[in-house]
C-alpha cells in the first residue's frame, strides 16, 4: 500500500487560502472560532504575503507570520506554507524594472497587480529563491507546517515573455535540445519554408507579433519552452524547501484544464497534485467539466489529490458573477471527491473588503455568518468528517481518454484546415456520453501503460509522436478497443505532417486512408446513413481492410465511410472521420463499450451522477443528484450511507438535488 501524499492531515481535509494580513488582528480569533465550528483542518496561507514579510531587499518581517501560525497550532489547524512567489512588491520591480514581462507586441507589462514577472528574469529568480530560502529557514520545523505550496498557478496571467533575456534562454534550451546542432533544429523546424533558415543560434527569436503567421514547429517548442522554464522556477524552489524539511510535502496548484502548462511533465516534480477550479457559470452542465477535470487531476496524481481552490459562490472573474443555485455548493464540492480530492479548499476564508477579489465568495461571506454560504459550509465541513473513510480509496476506470498538451497546443494554432477545432470541446464531447452513462474514465498520454484499460479513446489527437502513436495502436493489436478521432495523429513530433493519406500514424490500425480533407463551414452538417449528422470535419476515406460502420447520405462525401472499424490484431481499432452529434456520439461510444466489455458503474437515473471510489474493502458510490428530480437508487444489502450514518439495505433514496456516499463492502 503507498502512502498517501499528505499523511499528517487526517481524514478528507478541508479549508481555504486564509490571508488574515487582510484583516485586523482582532478579527483572527474569531477566524479560528469559525473555523473549527466549521471543521476547518488546513488552511493556505502567506499566498500573497512577500511585500510584509520583506518589507525591503534582504529585510524580513516575520512577526506577522509567527503569530499566524501560532494560532493556528493553538487551534489544532494545520498551515499549507506558501512562498509568497507569485507576487513581488514593488520595491522588487523599482530596483529590477527588467524584470517586467514583454508582450509579443513588444509592450513592457507594469507592476500593480500580481504574477506579473519575466520568467527568465534573473533577479526575479534570485529574489524568489531568497524568500523561500528565508521562509524555509525559519518555519522548516513549525509544527503547524503540514504542506508546503510553492507560489501559486504557475501560468495564471503571464506564462510567456518576450524579452531579450527570454530569448536567450528560449536558445539555451533548444542548444540543450538539439545538442547543439543547428541543422538538427532547422530540419524540426522546416526552415526552409519561407526563407527562415538560421545560421547562428542568436539569429532565433520567441515568436514575436510579425506581420503573417508563425511557424508551427517553432511554436511548439516555444509553447514546451514556456512550460518547462515556469517548471524549473518551481523546482528551484521546491529544492530550496526540500533542502530545509525533506519530509513535508510539497505542492503548487494546478488550474484545472489550462493550456499553460504540461502538467503530465509537471506531476511528477509534485508531492501532492492540487488544483483549482473555477465552474464557469455560463456551463450549463458544469458538473461534467467538473467531473473531467477532477478525472484529468486524478490521473496526474495516479492516486488522491487535493482540491485547492473552489468557490462557495460569486466567481469574480467571470462575466456575471453569480451565486450558487441551491445545494449547488455541496454538489460542486463532493463531485470533487467522488473522482478522487482528499482535500477541499476554497478561495478563501474571509471575503475581502478592498483589494481587486472583493466581489469573489468566500466561506465567510461579507454578510457574515447570518447567511446561506455559512450555514453550507458547516454542513460541507460536517459531510467531510462523515467521509474520512473514503481517504485513500481510488477510481476504477477501464476507459482511457488520451491527454496530451503537445497535441492541444499544436491543434490550437493557426492555419489549421479547421480552425474551429478545440481541443478540450472534442474531449469533452466524448466525454460526456461516458459521464451520463456513468462510465469511469481515466486520463492518459498516448504513452502510457495501457494494459488496466479494455477501451481507449483518441480524441483530437492531432500530434503524435511515433512511440505514443506505436503504443495505442499495440493497444489495439493486443486485444483492446481503440477508437480514434478525426485529425488525430496528423503530424509527428515536429508538427510535420505525416505523409502517404490521413491520419499518417493510425493508418494502419485503422485500415483506412484518406487523400482530402472536407472540414465543414461553421453551422453546416451532413447527413449520416441512420439518421444523424456530424459537423465540423468530414474526410474522404478509403477503407483498406476496415469495414464502413455509417457513411454520409448528402454532401461532397456523399456514400463515403464516415465511421470506420478494422479488426488489428486480437482488438479493433475505430476511426470516427468526423464530428458526429451528441446522439450518434453517444450510440457510437455505447458500441464500443459493449465491444469492449466496459459496464457503467451502475446505471444511474437521469441527472443522477454516479461514480465509484474503491479501497481494499469497500466501493464507496456517490449518488449526485444534478437534475433536481431525486431517484431510488438500488445498492447492496449491507451498505451503509455514510452521510447520515445509516444503514440503506438493498436501496438508498436520494431527494432532489441530494447526496448519497454509499459503502458497499467488497466480499472476497
Ligand atoms: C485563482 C487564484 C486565487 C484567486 C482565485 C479567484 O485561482 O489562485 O488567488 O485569484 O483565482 O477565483
Amino acid at each position: 500500500m503507498t502512502t498517501h501524499p499528505f499523511p499528517s492531515v487526517p481524514g478528507i481535509a478541508y479549508g481555504a487560502d486564509y490571508n488574515p494580513e487582510q484583516w485586523p488582528e482582532e478579527v483572527w480569533a474569531e477566524d479560528m472560532r469559525l473555523m473549527r465550528e466549521a471543521g476547518v483542518n488546513i488552511v493556505n496561507v502567506g499566498i500573497f504575503s512577500w511585500a510584509l514579510l520583506e518589507p525591503s531587499e534582504g529585510t524580513y518581517d516575520f512577526s506577522r507570520m509567527d503569530r499566524i501560525l501560532g494560532l493556528l497550532h493553538d487551534n489544532g489547524i494545520a498551515a499549507d506554507l506558501a512562498t509568497p512567489t507569485a507576487a513581488p512588491p514593488a520595491w522588487f520591480y523599482r530596483a529590477h524594472p527588467e524584470a517586467l514581462p514583454v508582450d509579443k507586441d513588444g509592450r513592457r507589462l507594469s507592476y500593480g497587480s500580481r504574477q506579473t514577472f519575466c520568467p527568465s528574469s534573473h533577479s526575479y529568480r534570485e529574489a524568489a529563491l531568497r524568500i523561500t530560502g528565508a521562509l524555509a529557514e525559519r518555519y522548516a520545523d513549525h509544527p503547524a507546517v503540514a504542506m508546503w505550496h510553492i507560489h501559486n498557478e504557475y501560468g495564471c496571467h503571464t506564462n510567456a515573455c518576450y524579452c531579450d533575456t527570454s530569448a536567450a534562454a528560449f536558445r539555451a534550451w533548444l542548444r540543450t535540445k538539439y545538442a547543439d546542432d543547428l541543422a538538427a533544429l532547422n530540419d524540426a523546424w522546416g526552415t526552409t519554408f519561407w526563407s527562415q533558415w538560421y545560421y547562428d543560434w542568436d539569429e532565433i527569436l520567441p515568436p514575436r507579433a510579425t506581420a503573417a503567421g508563425p511557424n508551427p514547429s517553432n511554436l511548439l517548442d516555444w509553447r514546451r519552452f514556456c512550460s518547462d522554464e515556469l517548471l524549473s522556477l518551481y523546482k528551484a524552489e521546491r529544492d530550496v524547501v526540500r533542502e530545509a524539511t525533506p519530509v513535508t510535502p510539497v505542492t503548487t496548484n494546478f488550474m484545472a484544464i489550462t493550456d499553460a502548462l504540461d502538467y503530465w511533465r509537471w506531476a511528477p516534480e509534485l508531492d501532492v497534485v492540487s488544483n483549482d477550479h473555477y465552474a464557469m457559470s455560463t456551463d450549463p452542465e458544469a458538473e461534467i467539466e467538473i467531473a473531467l477535470s477532477s478525472d484529468l487531476m486524478r490521473s496526474l496524481a495516479g492516486g488522491p489529490w487535493f482540491l485547492m481552490e473552489h468557490s462557495t459562490g460569486a466567481v469574480n472573474w467571470q462575466t456575471v458573477n453569480r451565486a450558487k443555485k441551491s445545494g449547488e455548493l455541496r454538489r460542486n464540492a463532493l463531485a470533487h471527491v467522488a473522482h478522487g480530492a482528499d482535500g477541499i479548499a476554497f478561495f478563501q476564508w474571509r471575503a475581502s473588503k478592498a483589494g481587486a477579489e472583493q466581489w469573489h465568495s468566500a466561506m465567510v461571506p461579507h454578510a457574515g455568518t447570518d447567511s446561506q454560504i455559512w450555514r453550507d459550509v458547516v454542513r460541507l465541513g460536517a459531510d467531510l468528517k462523515a467521509l474520512a473513510e473514503v481517504r485513500g480509496s481510488t477510481g476504477t476506470a477501464e476507459v482511457a481518454i488520451t491527454w496530451d498538451w503537445n497535441a492541444r497546443w499544436a491543434l490550437e494554432f493557426p492555419a489549421q484546415p479547421n480552425s474551429q477545432l478545440r481541443y478540450v470541446d472534442l474531449v469533452r464531447a466524448w466525454y460526456e456520453p461516458l459521464w451520463r452513462a456513468g462510465v469511469a474514465v481515466d486520463f492518459v498520454r498516448p504513452d502510457a501503460d495501457l494494459s488496466p484499460y479494455r477501451l481507449v479513446l483518441v480524441p483530437g489527437l492531432y500530434l503524435v509522436d511515433d512511440e505514443g502513436a506505436a503504443n495505442l495502436a499495440g493497444f489495439a493489436e493486443r486485444g483492446g478497443t481503440l477508437a480514434v478521432g478525426f485529425h488525430s495523429g496528423a503530424v509527428d513530433r515536429n508538427c510535420h505532417v505525416r505523409l502517404g493519406g490521413y491520419p499518417g500514424a493510425f493508418r494502419e490500425a485503422l485500415g483506412i486512408s484518406s487523400d482530402e480533407h472536407f472540414p465543414l463551414q461553421p453551422g453546416d452538417t451532413v447527413a449520416l446513413r441512420g439518421g444523424g449528422t456530424s459537423s465540423l470535419w468530414s474526410e474522404r476515406v478509403r477503407l483498406e481492410g476496415a469495414e464502413a460502420v455509417t457513411w454520409y447520405t448528402d454532401g461532397p462525401l456523399t456514400d463515403v465511410p464516415a465511421v470506420t472499424r478494422n479488426t488489428y490484431g486480437e482488438g479493433t481499432a475505430w476511426y470516427l472521420a468526423t464530428h458526429p452529434d451528441p446522439a450518434t456520439l453517444t450510440s457510437c461510444l455505447t458500441a464500443l463499450c459493449t465491444e469492449a466489455g466496459v459496464e457503467p458503474v451502475r446505471t444511474a437515473p437521469e441527472g443522477v451522477e454516479v461514480v465509484r471510489r474503491r479501497s481494499p474493502s469497500a466501493d464507496y458510490l456517490f449518488l449526485i443528484d444534478h437534475g433536481g428530480h431525486g431517484a431510488a437508487v438500488p445498492v447492496a444489502e449491507d451498505a451503509v450511507e455514510l452521510l447520515t450514518g445509516k444503514a440503506t439495505p438493498g436501496s438508498v433514496t436520494l431527494a432532489p438535488g441530494e447526496i448519497a456516499v454509499v459503502r458497499q463492502p467488497r466480499h472476497g
